[in-house]
């Protein structure tokens, strides 16, 4: 048997696809675009190319995009400073703060200073409170986009024995939280938990978010089980995983990397940036975006 690919850049097309019919709705009957603000402290190569990106799919979708690059130099209160600015400007609907930031600026506090009505990273303590609570807020990208394929390739998720793997704040918890939401069992694994083999063993659904290559082995997969990789680890080889390629042989779907979850995340910032926009402007939005 050889597992379903799940095409990740695909779904996340037709998703954008929807998302510019969304923003061209918001346009007509709210009146403007809607706005994401993204910002970039320093020159980290690799934030850079998400930046741009991120840039040009906002600008694809037939939304704003307001770019703000500052030097490694910006302190804390200056960086506060604009992110109050970003708060207050009705044009922006959604504002990002990209990650890491250089180490002599706190996170948590710029983060805490974002309005959570505009967290569309979903990383503001009150959106992962929301989230936990069941109240609506915004959830972050990456595991919002994992939740959209599950639901593609299995429809119905109640009862499913899921298990994550990892547990940061930016992926594993709300991960764990969005499949409690859809009354699956969910075990929520990390680098302390004992027999993960056996652990993983169990579950129909595996989401993988250590950032360890080929971690999760063939032997450790539930025939027929779901896998959803996460990992996106630079090795010799080139990016890989945190999921074998080799599990393809028991899974009965399975993400590739790249292909897969990847593409998702900035799609799914862009339908949190468009369902921000509907809410303050009061434009109806569709509820299966
Ligand atoms: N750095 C890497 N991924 C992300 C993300 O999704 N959001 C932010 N703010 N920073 C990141």
């Amino acid at each position: 048997m050889t597992a379903t690919t799940i095409d990740g850049k695909a779904f996340a097309a037709g998703l954008r696809a929807r998302v510019a019919e969304g923003a061209a709705k918001v346009l007509a009957e709210g009146g403007r675009k809607p706005g994401l603000a993204v910002v970039l402290v320093g020159d980290d190569p690799a934030s850079s190319v998400y930046v741009r990106s991120k840039g040009k799919a906002t600008v694809a979708a037939g939304m704003e995009s307001f770019e703000h690059r500052l030097p490694e130099t910006t302190s804390g209160a200056e960086l506060v400073a604009l992110v109050d600015r970003l708060n207050a400007d009705p044009a922006v609907d959604g504002i990002l703060v990209q990650l890491p930031l250089p180490s002599h600026i706190d996170e948590r506090a710029v983060i805490t200073r974002i309005d959570p009505d505009k967290d569309v990273d979903g990383f503001h303590p009150v959106n992962a409170g929301r989230l936990a609570t069941g109240l609506e807020g915004f959830v972050p990208c990456t595991p919002l986009g994992c939740l959209m394929l599950l639901r593609d390739v299995l429809g119905d998720l109640s009862g499913k024995d899921a298990v994550v793997i990892g547990r940061s704040n930016i992926v594993g918890k709300p991960m764990a939280q969005l499949l409690i939401r859809e009354s699956c069992t969910v075990t929520v694994a990390h680098s302390r938990t004992h027999d993960l083999p056996g652990v993983v063993r169990r579950a129909d659904i595996v989401v993988a978010a250590v950032g360890r290559a080929k971690m999760v082995q063939p032997d450790w997969i539930k025939p027929g089980a779901t896998l959803i990789d996460v990992g996106i680890n630079r090795t010799k080889a080139g990016l890989v995983g945190d999921i074998d390629p080799a599990c393809a042989s028991v899974a009965g779907a399975m993400t590739p990397v790249p292909g897969g979850v990847g593409p998702m995340t900035i799609a799914c910032l862009l339908r949190n940036t468009l369902v921000s926009a509907c809410r303050r402007l009061g434009v109806a939005y569709d509820r299966a975006l």
